[in-house]
């Protein structure tokens, strides 16, 4: 099993644990987090934009051309911004924490 956490947009922590083979939009969606994921995976929307922590970037497989052609229209992406919908879980990345983008950030200034 993976572990993954997930910080809410007011900053809330939460834990779960999802099966190997699982698509991040899933998992997150399926916890009541806030992404849309719209187009449900055909990289047409960039509602499921979620923003992978510096470490666990690194170990997920580059993003594709269209999908970095999505993230450039994603609100407040960053150099660690992903579409959750392109993540599908392994067992080595177990930890995974991601930050939903959200109005908080905004209000911070950030
Ligand atoms: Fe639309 Fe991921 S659900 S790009």
């Amino acid at each position: 099993m993976t572990h993954v956490r997930f910080i809410g947009t007011d900053g809330t922590i939460r834990e779960v644990v999802a099966a190997p083979g699982a698509r991040l939009l899933e998992v997150a969606q399926a916890d009541g987090q806030p992404l849309e994921g719209t187009c449900e995976g055909q990289m047409a929307c960039s509602t499921c934009h979620v923003i992978v922590a510096a470490d666990d970037f690194d170990k997920l497989p580059a993003p594709t051309e269209d999908e970095e052609d999505m993230l450039d229209l994603a609100a407040g992406a960053t150099r660690t911004s992903r579409l959750a919908c392109q993540i599908v879980l392994r067992a080595d990345l177990d930890g995974l924490t991601v930050r939903i983008p959200g109005e908080v950030r905004n209000m911070q200034g950030r």
